[in-house]
């Protein structure tokens, strides 16, 4: 218990100096390390080797609907895995390789991923509607704009309530298929329903543009 409070006590650190240095600033040291969290990212790569198969040796995948990995926060990989265990977040694959991990496997496995250089998209999708909708919201219908969750350009970002995930540069069609998972309460784990009510909120055509867009940052 002590071990687990201090850790956190760790962590809380970490995330303080994060806040105390300007802006989020890419990839600077303190930016890693805070990514990385505290597992072990070398013993991660040689348990990851299931996963890779699928997810790409460095978290990037091949295939659209398999999410690419590298350089996502460690914390939001790790509280999915966690979800795909208890069974909170659903998924036939995901639930049975999710629990074919230990706990202190999937903390290294999230560091291993985290580690890899944060994946990237090619720049395409630029469009009028999504860039609103991604930089400015919606306040008529209480859309909140997603940079200021997920942080410039989509890149994530972690504080000491919540970790947002990297959505940037990651699959368009994964992008969409969550999107359309959170609108028909098919997927329903994101702290206080956010992305369900946000999801709700938006139109097909809408999801279509924001999913062009981001994939592409
Ligand atoms: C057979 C292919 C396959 C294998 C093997 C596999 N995954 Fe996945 N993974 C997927 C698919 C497909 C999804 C998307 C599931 C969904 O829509 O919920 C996914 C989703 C995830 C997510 C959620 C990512 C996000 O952005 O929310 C994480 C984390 C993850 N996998 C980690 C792992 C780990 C760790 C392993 C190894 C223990 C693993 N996966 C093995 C196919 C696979
Ligand atoms: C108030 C904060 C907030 C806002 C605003 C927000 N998000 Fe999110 N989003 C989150 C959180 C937190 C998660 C992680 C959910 C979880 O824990 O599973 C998330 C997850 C996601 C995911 C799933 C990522 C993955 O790898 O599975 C997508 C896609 C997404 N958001 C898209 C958007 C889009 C598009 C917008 C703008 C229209 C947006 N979000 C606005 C907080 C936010």
């Amino acid at each position: 218990m002590i071990r687990i409070q201090s850790k956190i006590a760790t962590c809380l650190v970490a995330v303080a100096l994060l806040a105390a240095t300007t802006a989020y600033a890419g990839e600077s040291a303190d930016v890693i390390k805070q990514r990385i969290g505290t597992g072990d990212p070398v013993a991660g790569k040689s348990e990851s080797s299931l996963c890779q198969g699928c997810h790409g040796e460095e978290g990037l995948s091949l295939e659209e609907l398999i999410p690419n990995l590298a350089g996502q926060y460690a914390s939001y990989i790790a509280k999915e895995l966690r979800n795909y265990q208890s069974g909170a977040r659903t998924h036939q694959i995901m639930n049975a390789m999710a629990k074919t991990i230990t706990d202190t496997g999937l903390v290294n496995i999230a560091a291993y991923f985290a580690s890899q250089e944060k994946m990237q998209g090619g720049g395409w999708g630029d469009n009028r509607v999504a860039k609103k909708l991604f930089l400015k919201g919606d306040m008529t219908r209480n859309i909140q704009s997603c940079v200021s969750c997920h942080g410039e350009k989509g890149k994530g970002k972690a504080t000491h309530i919540s970790t947002y995930p990297v959505i940037g540069g990651q699959h368009k069609a994964y992008l969409r298929a969550q999107l359309i998972n959170w609108r028909k309460d098919e997927r329903t784990n994101s702290p206080d329903s956010v992305m369900s009510k946000i999801a709700k909120s938006l139109t097909d055509a809408e999801i279509e543009a924001l999913t062009d867009y981001i994939s592409g940052l």
